[in-house]
């Protein structure tokens, strides 16, 4: 096993688990997650035995000082805690216990802007020296300079006017964020100077958040309606820019850039990642907007990696802190829990890496945030509801996740979607999750095998993981009823269950040809080479 362990970098090897740290585990009682709260509950990510979700590493969302208009991602100091999440010896007392389980650290790196209370920003609206980090223009007609939109509905216009002063300063996102100007050679520098920091801090890589936003039009044209940033015609900008960001993060050994390129044609995602000088992965956002259907799935798949280079390798995710939770999204018509099931099953056995949104293993619904719980301005509360750890019968309504009152409603369901549960019933989502990240860290042929696509049903999505003389088969029935399969003439005629996402579903020999697979049900089977 140490040997398939060491064949392949780490961030290929496993699933990179998400933590938002408001959201995972409180350890003051304050109602707010901490990273105390993290460092508490790692073993729950790794302990070096199955009991563990066997994670590669952690993907830790902001923790920086921040005044939480957009919860973190409006930083104030990129280099420090906020004092709500703990302190920086905390950030490292988590680095030294999470490299103690083999597990890396990821941080979420935030480029794109800052928050409005950024010693930078307080500087460039007193029109101090750092004016020209930041987009600051002259308005068009008594109103912003263009037409551009904030990504947030609820914001409008993506400009703000300086309460003292004649001009507008950009903000892609909330006012409160103000985006900086990467064409300023000095921000470019301030930025590596930040990855240069955690760098030595231990940190074994960077999320990038918006990473697709990186540059945006100097001259400030209009945008057609609809239109998506970036214009195709400086997105070779963004390439030079996470080039440079990728060569300062490789004067470092062994770290890993995964950026957040929110475009939604996988052509242009490719682009990020097949030269292997820019990111090492980029998370798909074609797949996360999928249907729920084979046919869809098999044809994004299939597409990615049709257009992948040799090195380029997928990063493959449903869930994130911004987007419906699976067994909701996939959950209308009350088969969202077993959808959520499969899904886990797909994640780790896909040829790329998994990225797990905490929660997932536990096939969490979203919340239900009533009216005047409601913090977020772009509606995603419900996907960031508390983790629950235990009962609440047991432990008191913060199910395990808090003493204090929980900054967000947890689900409803916590009393049996909660990790303690779980982790107690064979038949639990967690259970699956578990057994899925172990076997996947024991067979080369599902870490770093050959992938190639099957016809079995139209219903059935299926996929062959090849590695020298081992053979994986994984069928992930779309339907909510049952459909049996009819083998391709090449493949044998008998293979091995290695597990199932349906409970109900044997282990052993069983004969491939018209096997019949339960509704929902997504399974892997070992066959001869
Ligand atoms: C993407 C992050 O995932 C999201 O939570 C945030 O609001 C925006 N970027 C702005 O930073």
């Amino acid at each position: 096993m140490s040997t398939t362990q060491t064949a392949q970098p780490w961030w290929r090897r496993g699933a990179i688990y998400q933590i938002y740290p408001r959201s995972f585990a409180d350890a003051d009682g304050d109602g707010v997650g901490d990273l105390r709260g993290v460092i508490a509950h790692l073993d729950h990510l790794n302990d070096g035995t199955p009991g563990s979700l066997g994670v590669e590493a952690l993907w830790l969302s902001p923790f920086y000082p921040s005044p939480m208009a957009d919860f973190g991602y409006d930083v104030a100091d990129y280099c420090d805690v906020d004092p709500v999440f703990g302190t920086l010896a905390d950030f490292d007392e988590l680095v030294r216990e999470a490299h103690a389980r083999d597990i890396k650290v990821v941080i979420d790196f935030v480029p794109n802007h800052t928050s409005d209370r950024h010693p930078w920003f307080v500087d460039a609206r007193a029109h101090g020296a750092r004016r020209d980090w930041y987009v600051f223009r002259d308005g068009r007609d008594g109103g912003p300079p263009n037409n551009w939109c904030s990504d947030f509905k609820a914001v409008g216009p993506a400009w703000t006017r300086e309460p003292e002063g004649d001009q507008w300063y950009l903000h892609s996102f909330l006012p409160q964020q103000p985006d900086l100007d990467w064409g300023n050679p000095a921000v470019e520098a301030a930025m590596h100077d930040l990855l240069r920091f955690w760098c030595e801090r231990g940190v074994d890589g960077f999320r990038i958040d918006v990473a697709h936003k990186l540059a945006k039009d100097p001259q400030l044209r209009d945008r057609r309606p609809g239109e998506r940033p970036p214009n195709e015609d400086w997105e070779p900008e963004i390439h030079e820019r996470l080039r440079r960001l990728r060569q300062v993060v490789d004067a470092y050994p062994d770290r890993m850039l995964v950026g957040e390129v929110y475009l939604l044609d996988l052509r242009r995602v490719v682009t990020y990642i097949n030269s292997g000088d820019e990111l090492h992965l980029a998370h798909n956002f074609v797949f996360l907007q999928l249907p729920w259907s084979a046919a869809a799935f098999r044809s994004s798949i299939d597409g990615f990696t049709a257009l992948s280079s040799k090195i380029a390798w997928p990063a493959w995710f449903l869930a994130n802190h911004d987007h419906a939770r699976v067994a909701s999204r996939f959950g209308g018509d009350g088969h969202g829990a077993a959808r959520a099931r499969a899904v886990l099953v797909m994640l780790y056995t896909l040829r790329g890496t998994p990225f797990i949104y905490q929660g997932e293993e536990l096939a969490l619904p979203d919340a239900d945030i009533p009216p005047e719980r409601v913090v977020d301005v772009d509606g995603r509360d419900p996907e960031r509801a508390p983790l629950p750890w235990r009962a609440p019968s047991e432990a008191g309504p913060g199910a395990g996740f808090t003493t204090g009152t929980p900054w967000l409603p947890l689900v409803a369901e916590a009393e049996h979607l909660n990790v303690a549960t779980q982790g107690r019933n064979p038949a639990s989502a967690l259970r699956l999750a578990r057994r899925l990240a172990w076997l996947r860290r024991e067979r080369p042929a599902l870490q770093r095998g050959e992938q190639r696509s099957v016809e079995v049903h139209e219903d059935v999505l299926a996929w062959l993981r090849i590695e020298t003389d081992e053979r994986y088969l994984v069928l992930m029935n779309f339907a909510t009823q049952a459909r049996r399969i009819t083998m391709p003439p090449d493949l044998p005629p008998r293979g091995t269950v290695e597990l199932s996402s349906d409970a109900g579903r044997e282990e052993g020999d069983i004969a491939l040809d018209a096997l019949a697979l339960a509704g929902s049900e997504a399974l892997v089977l070992r066959i001869d080479p």
